[in-house]
């Protein structure tokens, strides 16, 4: 069993990232610049916010932490986000999900400028990274591909299987690993929380890598798996005792790996570095430098 180290992966990313950054500045041109909206003070929202805008100081850019209480009105938030729309000096902007049940979360998406919208959220990117055109891939799924990509794991044909469809991870890894991209072309099933149990056993047991997104402790066992797979965890979970851990047993199930990622250390630190990517490429469109 090898570990896919996000963080090792996520710094060695980073690192790369502020050398052309200071390239760039050394040139003569500013920083370049995140936005970060964050609505109340859900704990994880706080933290993974945190990590963003350390990672932005890292990567040798500049950030803003945008605040707002719980209780704001949809439209302050929708205005706020024009004015950031229109400002030169920012590149890219994220707002901090979930949102409050009293705003309309896709709404407050669709109002980011699609050359802004570094989370590539906006079915504007998503619709063109689906067309498999040039696009703002979304951060999680991306993350996960550049660390495949960085351990060298083979992709190309292999039998995927994603558990969980949501909008941000299992939706978009799974488009994305099946589409002909740079790091691509798996043949891939989508499971979701409408797949019967023993369908869903016959698919993760055949699998060469799984995919896991649903937000449950231990929800991968030993026996949903074959030896030698390769298993992404991109859950988050925090345990009563306080402890991280991911959606995988992992002490059971790592044995049977061929290549599994650890919670805290993972896709987590994986999805940053994908955004400082998204937010470095932004730039670079800002000032047509690609
Ligand atoms: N909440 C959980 N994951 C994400 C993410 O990738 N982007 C944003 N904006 N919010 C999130």
């Amino acid at each position: 069993m090898k570990l896919l180290d996000g963080k090792l992966c996520a710094e060695s990313l980073v690192a790369d990232i502020s050398r052309q950054v200071a390239v760039h500045v050394a040139a003569g041109l500013r920083k370049p610049h995140m936005t970060v909206i964050l609505v109340g003070n859900h704990a994880p929202s706080e933290s993974y916010v945190k990590s963003k805008i350390t990672t932005c100081s890292l990567s040798g850019f500049d950030s803003s932490l945008v605040r707002f209480p719980e209780t704001v009105y949809e439209q302050e938030l929708l205005a706020k986000i024009e004015e950031i729309n229109l400002d030169p000096s920012t590149d890219g902007v994220i707002v901090q999900l979930p949102l409050p049940a009293h705003i309309d979360q896709q709404k407050v998406i669709n109002s980011i400028s699609p050359d802004k919208d570094i989370d590539g959220f906006h079915p504007t990117n998503f619709g063109r990274m689906a067309l498999g055109q040039k696009a703002f891939r979304p951060a999680t799924a991306y993350g996960i591909c550049k660390l495949l990509q960085f351990y060298q794991v083979p992709v190309v044909g292999k039998h995927c299987v994603v558990i969980g469809r949501s909008n941000i991870v299992g939706k978009p890894i799974s488009i994305m690993l099946s589409n002909d991209f740079d790091i691509g072309n798996a043949t891939v099933t989508l499971t979701h929380i409408e797949t019967p149990r023993e369908l869903l056993l016959d698919e993760t047991r055949r699998a060469d890598i799984v995919i896991v997104a649903v937000g449950i402790p231990g929800f991968v066992t030993p026996d949903m798996v074959k030896e030698g797979v390769t298993l992404i965890d991109v859950g988050i979970n925090r345990l009563e005792s306080g402890k991280i851990v991911g959606d995988v047993a992992f002490d059971a199930v790592a044995p049977k790996c061929a290549w599994i990622t650890p919670v805290p250390g993972g896709v987590g630190r994986m999805t940053v570095a994908a955004l400082m990517i998204n937010t470095l490429i932004a730039y670079q469109n800002n000032f047509n430098l690609v």
